[in-house]
């Protein structure tokens, strides 16, 4: 049994990616865990399990939430957004392509948690300036790219009016 406690597991209806689903989990899972184990979505990474890094964000409700930290009993009823939902039919969407021309990436690891970030910030904000974005994309961990080309990516794609100029 997948369940060190024997505990009962519970039926979790979520939206996630557009999709009703429902789950069967157990009271201790995590969100991270049953989206890579219950559902298949293996976008969402998990570094440090315990809600430093950031690398397991996600949107819940449209807030980045860090999905390690939540338990998936607790999303009952909620809409959970991951990686995948940015590219539905396979083709990159466009905070995707812009971490990509900006070189915002090196090992990709961390890149789903920005990536959702990046999306919920852009969502909330559509006019964040570089400082906003800078503040912002400092709540997770990259070990590779040193920020600069993150922000670049996020700021491609925000209405501020430096980026107009
Ligand atoms: S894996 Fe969730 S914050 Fe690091
Ligand atoms: S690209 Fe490697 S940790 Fe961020």
């Amino acid at each position: 049994m997948d369940s060190p406690t024997g505990t009962a597991e519970r039926s979790v209806r979520l939206t996630v990616n557009g999709e009703q689903r429902t789950i069967s989990v157990e009271p201790w899972r995590g969100l991270a865990d049953a989206l890579r184990r219950k559902l298949g979505l293996t976008g969402t990474t998990v570094g440090c399990d315990q809600g430093e890094c950031g690398s397991c964000t996600v949107l819940v409700d449209d807030a980045p939430v860090r999905s390690c930290l939540m338990l998936a009993a607790q999303a009952d009823g909620a809409v959970v957004e991951t990686v995948e939902s940015l590219a539905p039919d396979g083709e990159l969407g466009e905070l995707q392509t812009s971490f990509s021309e900006h070189g915002a990436l090196q090992c990709g690891f961390c890149t789903p948690g920005f990536l959702m970030l990046g999306t919920g910030l852009l969502r909330a904000e559509p006019a964040a300036d570089r400082a906003r974005i800078r503040e912002c994309v400092t709540a997770n961990l990259c070990r590779c790219t040193g920020y600069g080309s993150i922000v670049d990516a996020v700021a491609a794609l925000a209405d501020s009016p430096e980026e107009a100029s």
